[in-house]
């Protein structure tokens, strides 16, 4: 599988001159390209610097990274200094702040994917491909990552490959999955598209412009739907919620605490039912009761 665009920099380019040092500024075509995209991102927001973290994911598209020259080519497009962009762009690890692998491949180390085997996924796929967290290999194929939590939990462990989902990984499985990027080969993830895209590719959908390949491949997968599937069957509702009813109970400023005081979750005005709960009156009354001693 081709892991560049047709026509984009070689994998080792990364907005680069050829001496090394970073270039200033990009090329006529490549910058007439960049700002027409940006006029469409901007155009989505009611103010020009509201766009900046899809045009960060623009930049990342065009260079593989948050570049010297992506950073100056948002602030001037935006109006804001490149102070403020880099300042966002170190807030957020999706932003890379040195030039990353085609593929970012995530393995999840939160509690229940460690617990369930993400630990000995990371320490088997780190030593495999001989680097650490936010390391790339020399050939530029892969960025390993230790990640949070995916919201993927009802499949742990699991991989993310530039946000596409392998589910219920070994260490054995990840090596598969890392080898056969490396190698080139198409590589299907668990669920979502047929195939996983490059990093570019992958940014160029996060800034906003869609691949046209979002209904491929599977989309929520049994794990996930089998509580919605158990409760059909078994005819569970949710309780039912009047908005009228509970409409939220104005505030009148009386009850309020002042800047700096404490006050308990308990004291919160009555909104629903579970507000008006035997145990919340217990902790309710532990309350009133501490304020008065
Ligand atoms: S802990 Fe890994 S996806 Fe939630």
């Amino acid at each position: 599988m081709s892991v560049e665009h047709a026509g984009a920099p070689a994998p080792h380019d990364h907005g680069r001159t050829p001496g090394g040092r970073h270039a200033t500024g990009y090329d006529d075509d490549t910058r007439a390209r960049l700002t027409a995209d940006a006029q469409e991102i901007i155009a989505r927001y009611p103010q020009a610097r509201s766009a900046l973290l899809p045009m960060l994911h623009l930049v990342q598209s065009q260079d593989g990274y948050v570049s010297p020259r992506g950073i100056a080519f948002c602030a001037a497009t935006l109006g804001i200094s490149t102070a403020e962009v880099s300042a966002v762009a170190t807030f957020y690890t999706q932003y890379k702040r040195h030039p990353n692998g085609t593929y970012t491949v995530g393995v999840c180390t939160n509690t229940l994917c460690a617990v369930m085997g993400g630990d000995a996924i990371w320490e088997e796929l780190s030593e495999h491909l001989g680097i650490g967290h936010d390391e790339t290999t020399d050939d530029g194929a892969i960025t390993l990552e230790r990640i949070e939590c995916n919201a993927a939990c009802d499949y742990a462990p699991v991989v993310m490959v530039n946000w596409e989902f392998f589910d219920n990984q070994t260490p054995a499985s990840a090596v598969d999955v890392v080898d056969r990027l490396v190698g080139g080969e198409a590589v299907a993830p668990t669920r979502g598209a047929s195939s996983v895209c490059t990093f570019k590719e992958m940014s160029r959908v996060l800034a906003g412009f869609p691949d046209g390949r979002v209904d491929e491949g599977v989309g929520a997968g049994e794990a996930t739907v089998r509580g919605t599937r158990l409760a059909r069957e078994r005819g569970w509702t949710a309780p039912s919620f009047d908005a009228d009813e509970h409409a939220a109970t104005p505030v009148t400023g009386q009850d309020e605490p002042g800047a700096g005081e404490e006050r308990s979750s308990a004291d919160r005005p009555t909104t629903t039912p579970a507000d008006a709960s035997p145990a919340r009156e217990q902790r309710k009354q532990k309350s009133d009761d501490a304020k008065e001693s």
